[in-house]
């Protein structure tokens, strides 16, 4: 099987489970000495680049950062949006991406990488790009300024579409083969994250006049809160469309009756394994060990998570804050109690 990643493997980083900002010092990416050096040490110490992104990595290296950062924010929200899957998105490695079910979790780092480049060029920290320059939208009040320094949504855009499709656009394919869909369905599903930014992207003000009389507003673009994107790829996630090759190589819609899917939505060309067992040639880790809720009917529950091989149960002890008391002025003080409660487990 040949499986792509997108962007590139952050290296020794995508097990760490620590999400504060300081681990992220421990990247190559991240150590701006690296960036002094030049062009070729910074690059060649990214694993998993394509010969295009090379490139695009050595004309844009203050760039990088923000594609790592955005990356990451992506699998974390895969993570956070497949917890209560059988695939929970642990394992983002060569193998794990070559299945459907895999690699449509990576429109979320194209998402990302818009997310994460938009972001750092209207805080300055781009050389070749600053705040948006969104025309004024038309349905603003006359009396509101535009103009605030917004997120350059039309620069993170363009940025993740060169960079995080170069990969797929620099191989070539047999027409009709299954790798060329898969070529297909990859560019499809980036542009389908990006999209998905820019659609929750809003205007956002702020008042300004004597006294909070907002008398006088500015208004800027802004973009949408990460979660809201995982949240709105979930859903497309679940009602992704079946594709197959036409005879003139194109990507079609299995079953012609449903609406064809727009540039927003994401599709799928084969489907997934069901995850229950573990596999190295499938990538699945299997859902032996994982904890599932006896009464939940729905994919947390005992008898989806667990396919049907049934389950352990613990008792397990949990910390929890308790008997919180606010404090005049101002703090809340908790006790912390000891729970016992009843853990299932997959067989
Ligand atoms: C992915 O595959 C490449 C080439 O086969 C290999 O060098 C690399 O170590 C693999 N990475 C992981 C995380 O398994
Ligand atoms: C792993 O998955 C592959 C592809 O679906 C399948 O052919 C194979 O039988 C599976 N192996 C095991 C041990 O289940
Ligand atoms: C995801 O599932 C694997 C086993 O299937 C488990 O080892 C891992 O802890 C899970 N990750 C999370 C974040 O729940
Ligand atoms: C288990 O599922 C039920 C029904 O969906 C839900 O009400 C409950 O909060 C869940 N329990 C846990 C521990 O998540």
């Amino acid at each position: 099987l040949y499986c792509s990643i997108p962007a590139f493997t952050v290296v020794n980083d995508l097990s760490s489970s620590s999400t504060s900002v300081k681990s992220l010092a421990m990247n190559p990416l991240l150590i701006p000495e690296a960036y002094i050096i030049g062009a070729q040490p910074l690059c060649s110490q990214l694993v998993g680049l394509s010969q295009g992104q090379k490139k695009l990595c050595q004309l844009y290296q203050d760039h990088m950062q923000y594609i790592g950062e955005g990356a990451k924010t992506g699998i974390r929200e895969c993570q956070y949006q497949f917890r209560h899957r059988r695939w929970n998105c642990s394992t983002v490695d060569n193998s794990s991406l070559c299945h459907w079910r895999a690699l449509s979790s990576l429109w979320l780092n194209a998402a990302g990488v818009v997310n994460a480049v938009s972001r750092a060029c209207r805080e300055g920290e781009l050389s070749s790009c600053g705040c948006s320059r969104a025309a004024r939208p038309k349905d603003l009040p006359r009396d509101w300024l535009w103009g605030g320094c917004g997120d350059n949504l039309n620069y993170g855009y363009r940025f993740s579409k060169e960079f995080v499709d170069a990969r797929e656009r620099e191989k070539s394919y047999p027409k009709g083969s299954y790798e060329s869909a898969r070529l297909m369905m990859n560019l499809h599903n980036n542009e389908a994250g990006r999209r998905t930014v820019s659609d929750l992207a809003h205007v956002s003000c702020k008042c300004h006049g004597v006294s909070g009389s907002c008398s006088l507003k500015t208004c800027w673009l802004q973009l949408a809160d990460f979660r809201k994107v995982g949240d709105a790829l979930k859903e497309k996630y679940d009602s992704a469309a079946a594709m197959k090759l036409n005879t003139r190589g194109k990507l079609v819609q299995m079953h012609s009756k449903f609406n064809a899917p727009t540039s927003h939505d994401l599709v799928y060309i084969e489907s997934s394994p069901d995850y229950c067992l573990k596999n190295q040639s499938t990538g699945s880790l299997g859902t032996v060990g994982r904890l599932c809720n006896k009464t939940s009917e729905g994919m947390d529950g005992c008898e989806l998570m667990c396919c049907g091989r049934g389950y352990d149960q613990y008792k397990a002890q949990i910390v929890e804050r308790c008997h919180c008391k606010f404090h005049w002025c101002c703090y809340v003080k908790c006790k912390r109690c000891t729970k016992i409660v009843d853990q299932f487990v997959c067989k």
